[in-house]
């Protein structure tokens, strides 16, 4: 198992920490695994002068998967757009063609009080957002900064997909669907957007190879809503690269704390990126109090993609939930009662977790 790890900036370094030692703890003295960490982000900047050092990409593209923190410095929107930590995240998702990033949002029973939502709304959820990582507003040329006819200055990018990368994320969204409760709702502006109507074009007619699986089609702006009133309605809900942007970071809120979810960014050939969908919290960073078990669980994540160790991956999720129900809580989760711990406690509780089960 070839595997880069690629910490990066503020809680990125802690939490990835925390989950190479549940990695080594759930496979074993004997496995063969071969890790090669690489600085990115703030980190690629101090250590070579750029975001994504050469060496780490390289790094990264000799890896089956990669475990990925967080990359961001405080202060970032200052420097130019090439040299942001963030923007090391989208070079590597480009290169690798990472395209499709799964956005498992679930909740732990034990955490129902942690959300800001009703117990009810939120009990039992269980969604993937799905979102198209590699194409839109994101990459989309042309884009910069221009001097208008009138002398003011102009900020613009273009948003585009073409049928193609449509396609393909469509595929796997449907075939994602078939193996959890077959619905899949795509989520586009198809009322305003040109580009979201040649989205909705290709979801409807990909979706005719799929009779099995029901598509149904939301505008992004009754999406958000929608997940914040019934989120359970939704089963796999696939979208482009911004609107999935958003709309992971509103579902993630759901569950009661970001430091819970973990993601997969996969390419055709099962590479994987693995990462919590926080970022680098500068303002909580180096404090030993950010929650590793989002970063743990996308190392399942990755056991179970990239690796098909998913007998593994369930070990994990179990040793998560385990120590969960016994109470164990860094403090964006802590509620009263509970037992409060730093991050490289929890990966520790996890660990022994681990230790305990039955081979
Ligand atoms: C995410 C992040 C990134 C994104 C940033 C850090 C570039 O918000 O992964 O959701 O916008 O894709
Ligand atoms: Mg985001």
């Amino acid at each position: 198992m070839k595997i880069a790890i690629l910490p990066g900036d503020g809680v990125g370094k802690e939490v990835t920490a925390q989950a190479v030692k549940v990695l080594k703890a759930v496979m074993g003295k004997h496995a063969a695994m071969e890790l090669a960490e690489a600085p990115i982000g703030g980190a690629g900047v101090e250590a070579a002068g750029d975001p994504l050092p050469a060496a780490t990409l390289d790094v990264a593209r000799r890896a089956e998967a990669i475990l990925f923190g967080a990359a961001g410095v405080p202060g970032d929107e200052n420097i130019p757009y090439a040299m942001r930590p963030g923007a090391s995240l989208l070079r590597l998702r480009k290169d690798l063609g990472l395209f499709a990033n799964f956005r498992p949002v679930f909740m732990f029973p034990e955490l129902i009080g942690a959300s800001t939502l009703k117990p009810e709304i939120v009990e039992g959820l269980d969604i993937v957002i799905l979102r198209e990582l590699t194409g839109d507003v994101y990459f989309g040329e042309p884009r910069g900064h221009r001097a208008t006819a009138s002398g003011e200055r102009e900020g613009y990018n273009t948003m585009r997909y073409s049928e193609s990368e449509v396609e393909r994320i469509a595929h796997v969204a449907f075939q994602t669907a078939r193996g959890r409760r077959g619905k899949v709702c795509s989520v586009d502006k198809a009322n305003v957007l040109e580009t979201s109507q040649l989205w909705r074009d290709v979801m409807t007619r990909v979706g005719k190879e799929y009779p099995d699986v029901e598509l149904s089609h939301v505008f992004v702006d009754a999406a958000a809503m929608m997940l914040m009133r019934a989120p359970k309605q939704f089963d796999v809900m696939v979208t482009g690269n911004i609107f999935g942007d958003i709309l992971s970071d509103c579902a993630a809120m759901l569950t009661g704390s970001i430091g819970m979810l973990p993601s997969a960014s996969l390419a055709l050939d099962k590479k994987g990126l693995y990462e919590p969908v926080h970022g680098s919290a500068p303002d909580i960073a180096g404090r030993n109090i950010a929650n590793p078990m989002a970063a743990i669980l996308s190392m399942a994540m990755m056991l179970r993609y990239s690796f098909d160790l998913a007998d593994k991956a369930d070990r994990v999720q179990r040793a998560v939930a385990g120590v969960l129900a016994e109470g164990y809580r860094t403090p964006d989760i802590f509620q009263p009662g509970m037992k409060r711990v730093g991050t490289s406690e929890m990966g520790d509780a996890i660990v022994a977790a681990l230790a305990r089960m039955p081979a």
